[in-house]
């Protein structure tokens, strides 16, 4: 059981990332929120998403090749984006 406060991001194997908790607010820089009309929200990492940050399945067309699959022993590089 993963607890309320964590939220678990899945990445689709060559597609996008997938948030599965149904009360996760996807919000632009100024705060504001998107409408979210489908669940499980699917947030673009190809890029050539024309409704990002959502997916619109264009990775598929464009042939989107993720890296590889987590290495549980690698270590984690991670930056603070803001
Ligand atoms: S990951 Fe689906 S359109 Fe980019």
């Amino acid at each position: 059981m993963i607890p309320r406060w964590l939220v678990r991001v899945r990445l689709r194997e060559n597609g996008p990332l997938l948030i599965d908790d149904d009360e996760v607010t996807i919000v632009d820089w100024n705060g504001q929120p998107y409408a979210i009309s489908k669940r499980p929200v699917a947030l673009c990492r190809c890029g050539g998403s024309a409704s990002k940050p959502f997916c619109d399945g264009t990775h598929r067309k464009i042939g989107f090749k993720a890296d590889n699959a987590a290495d549980e022993n690698a270590e984690v590089k991670t930056q603070n984006a803001e």
